[in-house]
């Protein structure tokens, strides 16, 4: 009997025992090509040997020193790439272990920012129905999907939800892309207005939605729309691409495709790609200046923030993205996983849409195309089309509750950026067969 507290309780998973490239091996022997990263993390695959390499040098060198009596070269260094590279304004980079820890230091430090600049009665955030920001109780907060909201319901701090940018569903027929994102744009007005813009803290939205929705990209002029209306407010925007940044999509940042620069910018999954726990909040000057200029110090903190080996293994991978020009692959296999899934799915009976940017694709089911109506959500298809994908040795990233945290279902697809065509091959043609055995099997 395991010991350990999974996920599920009358599920043990399979034990992972080795990983290489695309694949992972379980204790069976059986190969399970990743399309999914886990869940959006292994941008470069497993086992890639620069990063081993700068990992173990650094573990030689220094494994941990507490950032409360020192910094580390390797901190100072992967804070100057992250820099380098980000949107305009961005000067700092703060250091946590994860996504979630990285969205709670970005609420926590756009409150301190209005607290230093004497704006203390700011304190509310607004942000979407059908995000998802992580499982800590600022993050789930902020969170708008309904079923892991709800039970803890009771400890969250009150936020605001205003509808996701969800065009296969919000956009009505008559509308164009356009105008469905300056309605959009113009219910967050609404909102800020119903709460007092002079009490707002920051609108809080992932650049492309992931976990929860799958792969919903904005509409054109969305968020340069939500940008607009934050600044004429003095309200922050913190956008959250945990998930969708870091190359994910195609540019090194997704906001980078939008024109849009935000006042915190999280990331984390990719950062490190899962050779270890990082996360960071990207801050903009004004906010770290503020700090500078007030109390001196930016009150949070964790043990392991900034870890070494984190930093090293981050620093490696965001190396090797540059270095081999992943980006551009990205882009290019992004296309080709879009069109093996059109192709694929495009006039599928249970498919109502195929979205997403780069190598982050989704597939939304549908019982109904012509209705758009989803399957019960007791059949959990979800479900039933990840076993049948392990099954046949395929890892994808299904889930329910896609349209509101209870209807719906999608399979989004985040598969490594060294994915050769052979790989996407592979990937749609093993996801083909696993979603008709699950809708067969529930028939
Ligand atoms: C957009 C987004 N934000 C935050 C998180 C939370 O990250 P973590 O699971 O590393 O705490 C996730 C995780 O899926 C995410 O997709």
């Amino acid at each position: 009997m395991s010991h350990v507290l999974h996920r599920q309780s009358r599920h043990t998973p399979p034990v992972a025992v080795a990983a290489s490239g695309m694949h992972i091996t379980d204790s069976a022997g059986r190969v399970y090509i990743d399309a999914c990263g886990g869940a959006a993390v292994s941008c470069l695959g497993h086992g890639h040997p620069d990063v081993l390499a700068a990992m173990q040098a650094q573990v030689q060198r220094l494994a941990y020193a507490h950032t409360s009596f020192f910094t580390t070269d390797v901190a100072e260094q992967l804070a100057d790439e992250l820099v380098r590279t980000a949107p305009a304004g961005i000067s700092h980079a703060y250091f946590v272990s994860g996504g979630s820890e990285a969205v709670e230091a970005a609420l926590k430090m756009a409150r301190q920012f209005f607290v230093e600049t004497g704006q203390p009665q700011r304190r509310h955030f607004i942000a979407r129905q059908q995000s998802y920001h992580g499982n800590t109780l600022g993050a789930l907060a902020v969170g708008g999907n309904e079923w892991r909201r709800r039970q803890f319901a009771p400890l969250l701090i009150p936020v605001t939800h205003v509808s996701a940018c969800y065009e296969y569903r919000g956009r009505a027929e008559d509308e164009t892309a356009q105008a469905y994102g300056q309605r959009l744009v113009a219910e967050l007005a609404a909102a800020i207005d119903k709460l007092g813009a002079a009490s707002v803290i920051a609108f809080v939205a992932e650049t492309v939605g992931g976990a929860t929705a799958g792969a919903l990209t904005p509409v054109p002029g969305y968020l340069q729309g939500v940008r607009e209306l934050c600044t004429r407010h003095g309200i922050l925007l913190i956008l959250d691409e945990v998930m969708c940044g870091m190359g994910r999509t195609g540019t090194l940042h997704a906001c980078e495709a939008e024109g849009v620069v935000p006042d915190l910018l999280v990331v984390a999954k990719g950062l490190g790609g899962g050779y270890q726990p990082i996360g960071a909040v990207l801050v903009q000057d004004a906010i770290v200046d503020a700090f500078a200029q007030g109390s001196g110090l930016f009150q949070h903190g964790h043990t392991y923030i900034g870890h070494a080996v984190a930093c090293a293994a981050a620093l490696a991978v965001q190396r090797v993205i540059h270095r081999d020009g992943l980006l551009a692959c990205v882009q290019r296999q992004g296309h080709g996983l879009r069109e093996r899934l059109v192709s694929a799915f495009g006039a599928h009976p249970c498919v109502g849409d195929i979205r997403g940017r780069g190598l982050f694709q989704a597939i939304e089911l549908v019982q109904d195309r012509a209705t758009k109506a989803p399957f019960e959500p007791a059949r959990r298809l979800h479900a039933r089309i990840k076993a049948e994908a392990m099954a046949r040795g395929l890892m994808v990233y299904p889930m329910g509750g896609t349209i509101d945290g209870v209807h719906g279902d999608h399979v989004l697809l985040a598969p490594p950026f060294i994915a050769t065509e052979s790989d996407l091959d592979t990937i749609v043609e093993r996801l083909a067969l696993a979603v008709d055995a699950a809708v067969a099997a529930g028939a």
